[in-house]
């Protein structure tokens, strides 16, 4: 069972539900997103209803979840959700271009990436200061200087920062940096990880494992919001099938099945999914298609330089392709 509370329901109100809910021997959990505040209930459901929950100070209402995935469903909340990432809304009716270097490698490649994504019409940037690699031997990353090249990236373009965080030790260092708290998808099932950017007050993009199925994917997120922060987006980026072609197939059913299953909102990786930059147009418009909230976009001004994944990086005479299908298919 999910309780709504009211936009304008008190700390007050809150807690006096979270009592009720423990005095009848359950628990309660308390999310909030920007627009509103709710509790995931776990226990005895017929407990809960003799509580009468729906007339309780501040309750807006009170709804039996049959998913397991109680405070992300759209069980509770028929609206999809709208995000804010450094006040750029993420969510239906509007589509959100996220772009930016797979790595930041320079404050001038950085910078030069930046410029292309603003000009492939995207609202946020995205740079990878910790790199999860394969190998132990490729590029990791410039670390916290990679941090620091991003905030001076966003003060110079006014443009709202993405970047992943690795390990839950690390969470409140790229929290002070980042807009948004990025976690990949090999570490999907990092539930600590997920634990600790849940309770970090900053917006999440939770990238889809690649060997996870929808409802795995779900259950992740539902971590994250467990923690209290329903600022959650989900990324498609592919998974990994038989085909070898591709650097993994892009599971574009996922994108509309998310949105129908969850009310966050659902945005595509068409760089990561193909693989290959003379893919990322059409897969662009194939999540436009299916109704993606939005992409995010690999961008290189030197992709045969680059030090992590310039197979897909888009240059810069891609870029006019990119907005004009972004602005041809806009809703
Ligand atoms: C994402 O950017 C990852 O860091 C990158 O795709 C990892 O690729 P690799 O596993 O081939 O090093
Ligand atoms: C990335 O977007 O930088 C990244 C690491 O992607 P993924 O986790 O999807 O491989």
């Amino acid at each position: 069972m999910v309780v709504v509370m009211a936009p304008e329901a008190t700390q007050d109100e809150i807690d006096a539900i979270v009592g009720l809910v423990r005095s009848a021997g359950g628990d309660a959990f308390v999310s909030r997103g920007v627009t509103r505040t709710i509790v995931g209930l776990v226990g005895d459901v017929d407990a809960f209803e003799a509580l009468n929950l729906r007339s309780r100070a501040g309750v807006l209402d009170a709804v039996r979840i049959s998913v397991p995935y109680k405070l992300i469903s759209r069980e509770h909340h028929a609206a999809r959700s709208v995000i804010s990432v450094g006040g750029v809304p993420i969510g239906p009716d509007t589509l959100t271009v996220i772009a930016g270097p797979c790595a930041v490698e320079s404050p001038e490649q950085t910078l030069a990436a930046a410029r292309m994504a603003q000009a492939a019409g995207a609202s946020l940037l995205r740079g990878g200061a910790f790199k999860p690699r394969t190998s132990p031997y490729a590029y990791q990353g410039l670390g916290e200087a990679g941090l620091r090249v991003l905030a001076d990236v966003r003060a110079e373009t006014g443009l709202p920062v993405v970047t992943e965080v690795i390990d839950a030790a690390g969470v409140d260092l790229v929290a002070s940096y980042a807009d948004m708290l990025q976690v990949g998808t090999r570490n999907m099932h990092n539930f600590a990880l997920l634990q600790a950017v849940g309770a970090a007050g900053r917006p999440v993009l939770l990238k889809r494992g690649f060997g996870a199925t929808v409802e795995e994917w779900l259950m992740a997120a539902e971590y994250i919001a467990q923690r209290g922060n329903l600022d959650i987006v989900l990324c498609e980026r592919g998974i990994r099938t038989f085909e070898t072609a591709t650097r993994n197939t892009l599971d574009i059913s996922a994108v509309p099945l998310a949105q129908r299953l969850s009310h966050l909102p659902v945005i595509v990786d068409p760089s990561h999914s193909g693989g290959r930059r003379e893919l990322v147009l059409p897969l662009t418009r194939a999540a436009l298609a299916v109704g993606a909230d939005g992409v995010m976009i690999d961008v290189h001004p030197e992709p045969k330089r680059a030090l992590c994944d310039g197979d897909q990086a888009l240059v810069d005479g891609d870029i006019e392709d990119i907005a004009t299908a972004i602005g041809v298919l806009a809703p």
